[in-house]
């Protein structure tokens, strides 16, 4: 289980999030939507220990993450693709996902793993990644995460820009990879995304999270899109 209690956090001395808690189980797929700059992305980097916790703590099952420094948080089983991705673009894809397993130093059965999720990149193996289309590469993105083994897993925004099959894709991976116990939360805009994956839906604000409910709840209830995203 993933716990932010109370974090307040931001940038220099400005403040983004504001006394935020949220929790994140195994086996659930958690969903963060709201507006644009409502704080989702600082959220999972301040999970990742890449903007300063001001206070307030963030616990993975009993290890205080927030006290760790950024490069010692994916080693506790916390697995990011930022909003964006960001692979290493001039390198092929097979290296991409050599340097995703040294992290944790997984090996050959970890990396069969992934490549069984994503076959699209076992075809692809010595393609630069640069060059692969932009929904190829957001699953190699999300295969180097995997690289760790993670127990939890931060994705944001991943099908943003992506054509329909693609955004099929990740989100069969993504209800795979919850049979499997992960911890998955996924900041995602789209209505129709959020009901197919989502277990619960947290909606965020001006840096706080407003309501988390089950997802039956936001299927009732249309009114919490309108309100937290416009739609
Ligand atoms: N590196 C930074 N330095 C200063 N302020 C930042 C930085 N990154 C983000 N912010 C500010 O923090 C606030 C929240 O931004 P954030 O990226 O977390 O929003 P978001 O909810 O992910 O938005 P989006 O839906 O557009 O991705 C915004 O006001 C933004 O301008
Ligand atoms: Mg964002």
């Amino acid at each position: 289980m993933l716990w932010v209690e109370g974090v307040t956090a931001g940038y220099g001395n400005g403040v983004v999030l504001r006394d935020l808690s949220f929790k994140a189980a195994k086996g659930q797929v958690t969903c963060i939507m709201g507006r644009n700059g409502a704080g989702k992305s600082t959220l999972m980097k301040a999970i990742m220990g890449l903007v300063p916790v001001q206070s307030g703590r963030i616990l993975l099952s009993g290890t205080v993450l927030s006290d760790l420094p950024a490069h010692q948080v994916p080693g506790q089983g916390i697995a990011y693709v930022p909003q964006g991705r960001r692979l290493f673009g001039g390198l092929t894809v097979a290296e991409n996902i050599e340097i995703g397993l040294l992290a944790r130093k997984r090996g050959t059965r970890t990396r069969d793993f992934v490549l069984d999720l994503f076959p699209r990149l076992g075809n692809r193996l010595d393609q630069i990644a640069s060059t692969l289309s932009g929904g190829e590469q957001q699953m190699l993105a999300i295969a180097r995460a995997l690289c760790i083994e993670p127990e939890v897993l931060l994705l944001d925004e991943p099908t943003e820009g992506l054509q329909p099959s693609m955004i099929t894709a990740i989100r069969d991976t993504v209800l795979k990879l919850r049979e499997t116990g992960l911890a998955t939360v996924l900041v995602e805009q789209r209505v129709d995304a959020v009901l197919r994956m989502a277990d619960r839906v947290a909606f965020m604000e001006q840096g706080q999270i407003k309501a988390d409910v089950p997802v039956a709840q936001v299927q009732a209830d249309s009114a919490l899109f309108k309100q937290f995203v416009g739609v």
